[in-house]
């Protein structure tokens, strides 16, 4: 006889964490850039903010963009990734999809825009860099899959996009380990452009490619 099993607990648990660091991080870390100028923040501490206050208006603006896109990318992943709004709204998941590639594109490209002109110096450069190039590849091919009409491919290089998407939640929760290990937030900060997103695509790949995974695409 069939039976129907849904989500084990340790799965469910793990949507949820992942939805709901999401949307706190595309919340909270734009917070402060909404509530005040660079200038104030960079006169209140922020070394990040202070990397940008006296650079030229099209640099700030880059910044503002990618702030933009990346946080409405970290929002709109959750309701991509349902299982349940895929099937019982198809078309939401369609135009939820659209926003959020583009979304990806202004972000990664601003990103890449941003990354030579990052706080952590040549590591920087090569760790935001590749990360830029590589989301918007991993979005693009699964774009690309869809068109084609093949759904799993769609759902894998999608899972893929998704673990650079949530690089920006890692980073953060990466530095709340690394500051107070190194007592000093540059060096701390100088160990993320990797640390932030390499691990997150080896457990995708991971994941990907367990057998006993029946739920992820194959
Ligand atoms: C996944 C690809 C991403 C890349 C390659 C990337 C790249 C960068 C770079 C190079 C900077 C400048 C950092 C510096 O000056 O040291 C930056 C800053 C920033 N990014 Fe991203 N980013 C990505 C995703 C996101 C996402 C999804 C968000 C959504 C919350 C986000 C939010 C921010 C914010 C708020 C800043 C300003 C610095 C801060 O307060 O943390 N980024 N990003």
């Amino acid at each position: 006889m069939a039976t129907t099993t849904g989500p084990t607990p340790w799965r469910l648990a793990g949507v949820w964490w992942l939805a709901l660091t999401a949307v706190a991080i595309a919340v909270f870390a734009l917070l402060p850039y909404v509530a005040q100028p660079l200038d104030d923040l960079a006169a209140d501490g922020s070394e990040l903010a202070a990397n940008y206050a006296d650079r030229p208006a099209w640099l700030r603006l880059c910044l503002y963009a990618h702030m933009t896109g990346g946080g409405l990318a970290l929002l709109l992943s959750p309701i991509q990734l349902s299982a349940r709004i895929r099937s019982r709204a198809p078309r939401l998941h369609r135009w939820t999809g659209r926003a959020a590639l583009a979304a990806i594109g202004i972000g990664a490209a601003s990103g890449l825009v941003l990354a030579p002109h990052n706080l952590a110096g040549p590591v920087g450069v090569a760790g935001f860099g590749l990360l830029a190039v590589l989301w918007l590849t991993f979005a693009a091919l699964g774009l690309r899959a869809i068109r084609r009409g093949a759904v799993t491919a769609h759902r894998r290089w999608a899972l893929r996009a998704f673990a650079l998407t949530y690089a920006a939640v890692t980073l953060r929760l990466w530095l709340v380990a690394l500051v107070p290990l190194t007592g000093d937030f540059l060096t701390a900060y100088r160990v993320v452009p990797f640390l932030a997103w390499v691990p997150n695509l080896v457990v995708v790949e991971l994941l990907l490619r367990d057998r006993r995974a029946a739920h992820l695409p194959r």
